[in-house]
């Protein structure tokens, strides 16, 4: 049987070591700044959007090394988003990954530049991977479509939409486009940016774009839950906080019941969608259940 576990554990150690590489500590001016960069990202994490490029370059049969550099792009563009989400003028919490935020031990200066470091540098990572010179199209369309996904038609416009809808009940169909893109765009760049790299026919993209919108929807509804039904402690981040905001989110609009069976569906939908995958999309298939499963 596929061991998830030992897998996520190795996964995210290779995706570590990496991003070491990536953002070094330099001495000098920028030390300040390289250390507020490597704070955030190289301690905690479950590294679920990198190891889902990876996961999606294996399926289709790809070499790792080839999807190592988009993978370290994506996680430095999530915890970027994840600085300035904590933010005062954002969500404006004091706890994440089970240390404090960043704008607590560097201030809110540092913090944001941190964050805005941390994006631009991501693309850089990408542009000089090995696979740039020998693949430049593949990494060229990589780049755009992750562009999309984090920029104005993405994460930052989800972001948007999710401060902006503080204490205005959505719709349903609000929620889901909304959650779509703060959450739902990085991991379906992640997904659909592994599997280009890794080589995927038109027909695998397609099935894998299925997989990602559902479980990128999914992963959201959980991270709700969790909100509502796990403690501090457990996450390494406050809870019991949106509701308190005044946020939108599905146990908000559904309650908690429905919003679990929902997850569980998207959980599934997302399994689904890789019945014409072999043995090599084992992974892919225990994330879809992770995601749903997990208490962190
Ligand atoms: C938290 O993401 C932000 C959301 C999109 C809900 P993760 O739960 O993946 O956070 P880390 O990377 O494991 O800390
Ligand atoms: C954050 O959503 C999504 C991002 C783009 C960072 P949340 O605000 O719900 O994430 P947490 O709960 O603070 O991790
Ligand atoms: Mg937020
Ligand atoms: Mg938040
Ligand atoms: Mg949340």
């Amino acid at each position: 049987m596929f061991e998830l576990v030992r897998y996520l554990k190795e996964r995210a150690s290779l995706v570590e070591r990496s991003l070491a590489a990536a953002v070094p500590q330099s001495e000098g001016p920028s030390a300040r700044l390289d250390e507020a960069m490597r704070y955030s990202l190289l301690d905690g994490g479950k590294r679920l959007r990198p190891i889902l490029a990876l996961a999606s370059c294996e399926a289709v049969g790809g070499a790792l090394d080839d999807a190592l550099a988009f993978a370290c792009a994506l996680e430095m563009i999530h915890t970027y988003s994840l600085i300035h989400d904590d933010l005062p003028c954002m969500d404006d919490d004091d706890l994440r990954r089970g240390r404090p935020t960043n704008h607590k031990v560097y201030g809110e200066a540092l913090a944001t530049l941190a964050g805005d470091a941390l994006l631009t540098d991501a693309f850089g990572v990408l542009a000089r991977s090995p696979l740039a010179r020998r693949a430049p199209a593949l990494v060229a369309e990589t780049v755009a479509e992750l562009s999309e996904a984090a920029g104005s038609r993405g994460m930052v416009a989800g972001q948007v939409i999710d401060l902006l809808g503080e204490g205005r009940a959505m719709e349903l169909g609000e929620l889901e486009y909304l959650h779509g893109r703060k959450t739902g765009a990085l991991f379906l760049a992640a997904v659909r940016g592994g599997a280009r790299l890794g080589g995927a026919s038109a027909a695998q993209m397609e099935s894998l774009t299925v997989y990602a919108k559902a479980l990128g929807l999914c992963f959201q509804v959980v991270d709700d839950l969790l909100d509502v039904e796990a403690s501090t402690e457990q996450m390494g981040k406050r809870t019991g906080k949106d509701q308190a905001h005044g946020k939108n989110t599905y146990p908000g609009l559904l309650g908690l019941k429905r919003s679990r069976e929902f997850a569980n569906e998207l959980s599934a939908r997302a399994a689904g969608a890789l019945s014409g995958f072999d043995e090599r999309a084992e992974p892919l298939r225990a994330l879809a259940g992770f995601v749903v499963e997990r208490k962190l």
